[in-house]
């Protein structure tokens, strides 16, 4: 990640600085669960992924480094949001926020970071990207409710599966990787193609976290296994074996998901590997990848657009 970093290094750590200054709030318990968050780290993929492409495309300035700030803004939020809708007790290697404070909490501290995304937003005075942003913040949150209603239904097929997982997360890539070309002042066709790269790569990394999910190790992702399960959410490694396994596979599969249980789970990974739907799902995430890849060869060479090569590559060969 650091070498990732590197074309990008100083605009990385104002990015940073940027977050913090802008967790202030006068409510102390706003401050409190915003820190306790941010503070833990992630990634920080979105935010890099923005100044790649304005490093690559040459206006990698104050603009793309609040824009940048946006995108994390609203990434955490949705993290805050996710993990109550999942139950989820563990994230970037800490108990939740959920866990640790509660629901509640939890929900209006995400409703902050939204909106002190958009206050941000308005700084960049870009109509444009105001529109792009409020069309995905709302498609994002279409997602998470998409994914809600398909939990428990073991019919869902791999097409809905792709609906739910663009627009719950490669959209918000997607979006990052427009506005970035937007704020360079790139015509459409440039911006269209950093959506598509985006959107792409969104989707390849959505389907490995889907993987992690069954063969991960929490040490090194943070964040617990099994979660899917648990909410009986239909990802692809499980319609696969859906699809190809055996009798007793499908049945184990379906009473698993219908009943939103991680009862069997080593029962169900035992069925997802033995079918190939690990293999599959990893397939299909290199489709993508080869996708995102492509629109790569649209920029101009140098030291980002390598980097950018590198975080697409590091997006499906990943632990955590
Ligand atoms: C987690 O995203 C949510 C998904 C879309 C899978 P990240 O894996 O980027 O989370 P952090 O920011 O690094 O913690
Ligand atoms: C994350 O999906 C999507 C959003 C945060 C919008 P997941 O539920 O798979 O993400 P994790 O596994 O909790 O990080
Ligand atoms: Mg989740
Ligand atoms: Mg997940």
């Amino acid at each position: 990640m650091q070498d990732i970093r590197f074309a990008v290094a100083a605009e990385f750590e104002q990015v940073d600085q940027l977050i913090i200054d802008q967790l202030h709030s006068d409510v102390d318990m706003v401050e409190n669960i915003g820190h306790y968050i941010v503070d833990a780290g992630g990634k920080r993929l979105r935010p890099l992924l923005v100044l790649l492409v304005a490093k690559a495309l040459g206006r990698c300035e104050t603009p793309a480094i609040t824009f940048a700030a946006v995108i994390e803004f609203i990434h955490t939020a949705t993290l805050l949001h996710d993990d109550v809708v999942d139950i989820s007790s563990l994230r970037r290697g800490r108990p939740t926020a959920n866990a640790e404070f509660g629901n509640a909490p939890s929900v209006l501290v995400g409703d902050f970071l939204y909106t002190r995304a958009f206050q941000l937003m308005v700084q960049l005075a870009d109509f444009d990207i105001l529109r792009r942003m409020a069309d995905t913040t709302n498609t994002i949150a279409e997602g998470e409710v998409l994914q809600l209603v398909r939990a428990g239904d073991a019919r869902t097929t791999q097409a809905q599966y792709l609906d739910v997982i663009t627009r719950k997360t490669a959209i918000l890539f997607a979006a990052g990787c427009y506005g970035a070309a937007t704020l360079c002042g790139r015509d459409e066709a440039s911006r269209q193609s950093m959506h598509a790269f985006g959107l792409n790569l969104g989707i390849a990394f959505q389907m490995i976290d889907d993987i992690l999910d069954y063969e991960g190790d929490p040490e090194k992702m943070g964040k617990n296994v099994g979660d899917d399960l648990t909410e009986g959410k239909p990802t692809l490694p499980l319609i696969y074996t859906l699809e190809h396994g055996t009798t007793a596979e499908r049945e184990l599969v379906t009473r698993a998901i219908t009943e939103k249980t991680s009862r069997d789970i080593t029962d169900v990974l035992a069925a997802v590997q033995r079918c190939g739907a690990l293999d599959y799902t990893r397939e299909q995430a290199r489709h993508y990848h080869d996708l995102a890849k492509q629109e790569l060869e649209r920029l101009p060479p140098g030291p980002a657009r390598e980097a950018l090569h590198a975080v697409t590559a590091l997006s499906i060969n990943r632990n955590h």
